[in-house]
């Protein structure tokens, strides 16, 4: 068996090494729930192995299935989001899936599409960031059983999966932590206001702000659409203002990085400066100088615990199951102790 090559392996083959039925390794690999959990992980292993791809057009025709998932993200630059997705494709992949990815950019149409291309089934269920904006079309989808898993915070009243992260105690967190170096003048340069992340992220830091009494300054809390040259733009025009904070929180590591440019292009200084810190720990917050001090999220685990409710909720009807993965922070050198004498 070990010498046949991929494409000739064989439902039967993987039938056959796992000692079941075709049928027992169909409904595991379809995501059945009337399988022992030690046999389908059994089952999958050997499909992964075997590098086995169940005919998706057979199987589909046979099944009313595209065997296609979505993905609606908002932003295919962001490194944060194909971390996302390569979470989401890893799992699908194994169940004999293919992910189709849509990129909505925050435009509410085009976030509509997305619900559409679920309605009209041209896939079999969809992964998706979506803005409280289309909260009421979402439910609707869902109350007539269409498989919808939801990133980055559940909607209000829409019982289906989601998987996030703890957007109010992670900004909470990071903010408290440039308290702690003894930063006062802090400004946030925040998310997409229509999304729960960037609303929870704006929440944890003001609530942060509060709890220390610290004043927020209305002119240092500025919203963007979690762009990256919106935050380099936002951070000039703090620049330009001549009243300056000595920390800024941007409500994503991509945007930290946008305001690193308008920091450096002003003849400024990271961190004696401007403190920054961001949030999700992407793959080059490590790699910019100063290495950037943010919050941890899980990211690929998020993508592939999304694509396994979705998955496994094919089986049974879709009810709201909510996954938090929890952040950490991770301290590099964005930061500077102000705690521990005059600013430089
Ligand atoms: N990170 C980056 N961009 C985002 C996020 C996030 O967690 N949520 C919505 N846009």
């Amino acid at each position: 068996m070990e010498t046949k090559k991929d494409q000739q392996f064989t439902i039967r083959d993987v039938a056959k090494l796992a000692g079941v039925s075709t049928a027992t390794v169909s409904r595991a690999l379809n995501g059945r729930e009337d399988v022992n959990a030690r046999t389908r992980q059994k089952i999958l292993k050997i499909a992964k192995d075997y590098n086995f791809r169940p005919n998706a057009a057979g199987r589909g025709l046979s099944m009313r299935k595209t065997f296609t998932i979505g993905v609606a993200i908002p932003d295919l630059r962001s490194s944060y989001f194909a971390e996302v997705i390569l979470g989401v494709d890893e799992v699908a992949g194994e169940r004999g899936y293919s992910t189709v990815i849509y990129n909505t950019g925050y435009i509410e149409d085009r976030e509509r599409e997305a619900l559409r291309m679920v309605r009209d089934r041209r896939m079999d269920g969809m992964i998706m960031l979506l803005s409280n904006r289309l909260t009421d079309e979402c439910r609707a989808l869902v109350d007539m059983g269409y498989n919808v898993v939801l990133l980055g915070n559940a909607l209000e009243n829409v019982d289906c999966p989601s998987v996030a992260c703890n957007n109010f105690a992670s900004a909470y967190v990071i903010v408290e932590y440039l308290i702690k170096n003894g930063h006062t003048r802090i400004a946030h340069i925040g998310g997409n206001r229509d999304t729960n992340t960037g609303m929870l992220r704006m929440q944890g830091f003001m609530k942060a702000m509060e709890n220390y009494g610290i004043p927020v300054n209305p002119a240092w809390n500025l919203p963007t659409r979690y762009f990256k040259d919106e935050a380099y733009s936002m951070m000039k025009r703090i620049i330009a203002s001549g009243d300056l904070p000595t920390a800024v929180y941007a409500a994503a590591d991509t945007m930290a990085i946008g305001c690193y440019k308008a920091i450096y292009e002003a003849g400024l200084r990271i961190p004696d400066d401007f403190s920054i810190v961001g949030h999700d720990d992407i793959d080059i917050a490590s790699l910019v100088y100063p290495p950037l001090t943010t919050m941890r999220q899980q990211t690929r685990e998020m993508g592939k615990t999304a694509a396994r409710k979705l998955l496994d909720g094919f089986s049974t009807r879709p009810r709201k199951d909510i996954t938090i993965l929890p952040t950490s922070l991770v301290a590099r050198q964005s930061v500077k102790d102000l705690s521990r004498g005059a600013k430089g």
